[in-house]
């Protein structure tokens, strides 16, 4: 391989990745999840240890009240605060059509052992793997961090098939997008020093 020449197509990738928030009602067949989880464990992996273990929610039934017991997780734990920002995230969330997963076909649940040393750091390279991954697909993803406090009730958890000793680390919903999302903007990166 040349190393002086980038691979321009994965730049590309890397720049088309979008956070997805309208799919068409469609669910991701068996195949294709599986070829991004096996992208996804292609990740860095501390100390070797591959934590991850995967929850495949495609029931949207189920989807629906993960969402709703997301959205009642979120109104309890915010009805003291007063920003702007709290009540304008307020006034959608109590929105009763509005779905955290935004109807998307499927939600992967990327776990980890509760005691594993890095088990975050190993989920969240993995999701953006499978996000890459997705996008490679024109698939659409998007990490639904507002899901995690629901995901991680022990009542939740067990109805989804959670064990006991793991947590949800990275929910993100796959699905196909119903139009194009523009990209979104990012700062310069700040640069400490090159020492
Ligand atoms: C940890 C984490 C949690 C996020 N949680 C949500 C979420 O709950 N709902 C949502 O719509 N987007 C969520 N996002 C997506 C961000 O809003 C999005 O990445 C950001 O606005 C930049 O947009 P882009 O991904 O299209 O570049 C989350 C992203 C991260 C990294």
């Amino acid at each position: 391989m040349d190393h002086a020449a980038p691979r321009t197509d994965m730049i590309d990738l890397i720049n088309q990745r979008r956070s997805v928030r309208d799919y068409l009602p469609r669910a991701t067949d068996p195949d294709t999840v599986n070829r991004l989880l096996a992208c996804a464990v292609r990740a860095p992996t501390a100390m070797h240890a591959e934590p991850w273990a995967f929850l495949i929610v495609q029931n949207l039934s189920v989807l629906k009240t993960l969402s709703d017991r997301a959205k009642t997780e979120f109104m309890r734990e915010t009805q003291r605060m007063q920003s702007k920002e709290t009540n304008r995230a307020r006034a959608l969330v109590a929105q009763p059509d509005f779905n955290i997963f935004y109807n998307a076909g499927t939600l992967v649940v990327i776990c980890a052992p509760t005691t594993a040393p890095f088990g975050g750091a190993d989920c969240w390279l993995a999701a953006q793997n499978l996000m890459l991954a997705a996008c490679a697909e024109s698939l659409g993803t998007c990490v639904i961090g507002f899901a995690l406090s629901a995901l991680n009730q022990a009542d939740v958890k067990a109805e989804l098939g959670i064990p006991p000793d793991m947590s949800a680390v990275a929910p993100i919903i796959v699905g196909t997008p119903r139009g194009e999302t523009p990209a979104t903007t990012r700062r310069a990166p700040r640069i400490l020093g090159f020492v």
